[in-house]
């Protein structure tokens, strides 16, 4: 369903001025570059998905009951971030690399323990990631000046993650 306005739009994109090979060969650049950094954040959100999910099931502590709900909801919106910035790379005509195995290979968190049951700790493990996750998340703002439409993405993701990671740091101090 597209309106005349949309129509509009891209009938001028496609009309616009005639900047030859040299436009398609930077943008083709830049979506090359665009399409590595939201691979890598792809990467990390599908890794703390993941980390909060082992912090719901494994948790053991007072707080149970607020935290095992928190750490299922801040996974079921960590998915939805690794949604937005695969489906970004592929409107950029790239690839996501979606699987468990392409995460552990481009993530740049730390392997999230294992047998951690304490509250404490998960809560601490957990903050420390998403610190991790929220500097790519800024690091991808700051490289896509360039394109709006992935800028406001990764906007949306850091305003999301900078919310979880208050919250867990919230727990930890309280
Ligand atoms: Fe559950």
């Amino acid at each position: 369903m597209r309106s005349s306005a949309f129509m509009g739009t891209e009938g001028d994109a496609l009309e616009g001025p005639k900047r030859g090979k040299e436009t398609a060969v930077v943008n083709r650049n830049l979506q090359e570059r665009l399409v590595r950094g939201l691979n890598l954040n792809l990467a990390n959100m599908t890794s703390l998905a993941t980390a909060y999910k082992q912090a719901h099931w494994n948790l053991q502590g007072s707080g149970f009951a607020q935290l095992h709900e928190l750490f299922d909801q801040f996974a079921d919106q960590t998915r939805e971030y690794a949604d937005l910035v695969a489906e970004r790379a592929v409107q950029l005509h790239g690839t996501s690399h979606g699987t468990i195995e392409g995460a552990v290979k481009e993530t740049t968190l730390p392997a999230f323990p294992l047998d951690e049951h304490r509250e404490d700790l998960l809560l601490k493990a957990l903050t420390d990631r998403a610190g991790v996750a929220i500097s790519e998340i800024r690091r991808g703002i700051d490289g896509s000046e360039e394109d709006l439409p992935t800028q406001d993405v990764y906007i949306e993701i850091a305003r999301g993650l900078e919310k979880q990671e208050w919250m867990l740091r919230s727990h930890l101090t309280g």
